[in-house]
């Protein structure tokens, strides 16, 4: 199975044009299995966070499959509460010891906490630990324009990504040109919808339309595939990087066989053109709730 082609960033490093999303939703519990096959698939990219919880089981798996650590593009994210910089230098090397790394290859601060008026801070330490080499990449999650032009006016080093919810029916328009404009490389959470029932318990009203909408529909006959890769190839076309989660043999080798296909520009809008603006998740400016 071929690996995941890659990206540049602004920084001129590599990254996997795909990921593979935290499996810290797993109710099987069995990491070490969803891993092995995402290897095997040719998933580079492991996005994960301090805050799933998942980082100690996920470094264990990665070690245990014996991948060569170089091929290996690992990611997390810096828990909210922590933006203090002696505190998120700490929490960044906590999580490196929790993922049994000696370097990360991307580090993000998982949402800004406008209100509590520190990601500025958590980017000087983000950027010092990249001088300290224990970070190869860094990047935000969740940060809107108003954010990221306060990043822009202090910072040394422009992010990398912004790790957004991104998908038909969230197309975030605007934020992207932003993003694209000061050359950085947009993720998308949720690539897929996101999960059948969401964080706060209730069902995702989302997953039960999208693979199922007419024009996704009709691109999966057209092209022989399925509405989970038209909506994935919809979005490496955009430019975005997508990490889906899945728990399913099936589902992670059909998730990342979407690079030998090509869908015109009019096909690209007529996705785009399922916008709705419905978010399932946080945004940036209202995630204190997670605040901790
Ligand atoms: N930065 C942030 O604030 C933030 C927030 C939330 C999530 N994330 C990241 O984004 C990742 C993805 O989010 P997510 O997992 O919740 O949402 P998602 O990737 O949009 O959707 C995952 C769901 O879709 C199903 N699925 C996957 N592939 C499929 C396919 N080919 N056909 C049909 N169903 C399929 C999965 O079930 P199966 O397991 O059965 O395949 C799972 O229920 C997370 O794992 C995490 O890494 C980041």
């Amino acid at each position: 199975m071929p690996i995941a082609p890659t990206m540049t960033l602004n920084n001129g490093n590599k990254i996997p044009a795909l990921g593979m999303g935290a499996v810290f939703l797993d109710s099987d519990g069995d990491i070490q299995k969803t891993v092995d096959t995402a290897i095997d698939a040719g998933y580079r990219l492991f996005d994960n966070a301090a805050f799933y919880g998942n980082e100690e089981s996920i470094g264990k798996a990665l070690k245990n499959n014996g991948i060569a650590r170089e091929e290996l593009f690992i990611s997390t994210k810096l828990k909210n509460g922590h933006h203090k910089f002696d505190d998120a230098c700490r929490e960044c090397e906590s999580s490196m010891r929790r993922l049994r790394v000696d370097y990360l290859d991307m580090y993000l601060i998982h949402f800004p906490c406008p209100e509590h008026g520190l990601y500025t801070e958590a980017w000087r330490a983000l950027e010092h630990l990249h001088k300290e080499g224990l970070v190869r990449n860094i990047g935000v999650s969740n940060f809107h324009e108003s954010h990221i032009d306060r990043i822009l006016d202090m910072c040394e080093f422009v992010p990398a990504v912004d790790q957004l919810e991104f998908n038909p029916y969230l197309t975030i328009k605007p934020l992207r040109e932003y993003l694209t404009a000061h050359k950085i490389v947009p993720e998308a959470w949720f690539p897929l919808g996101g999960p059948a029932i969401r964080l706060d318990g209730l069902p995702n009203p989302l997953k039960e339309t999208i693979f199922t909408e007419p024009v996704i529909v009709g691109l999966a006959d057209k092209y022989n595939r399925t509405p989970a890769q038209i909506i994935l190839r919809w979005e490496t076309q955009c430019g975005v990087i997508p990490v889906p989660k899945s728990s399913s043999p099936v589902h992670m080798r059909e998730n990342i066989n979407i690079f030998d296909f090509y869908m015109t520009q009019r096909e690209l809008d007529f996705i785009s053109g399922l916008n709705t603006g419905n978010r399932c998740g946080p945004s940036g400016d209202d995630c204190n709730e997670y605040w901790d």
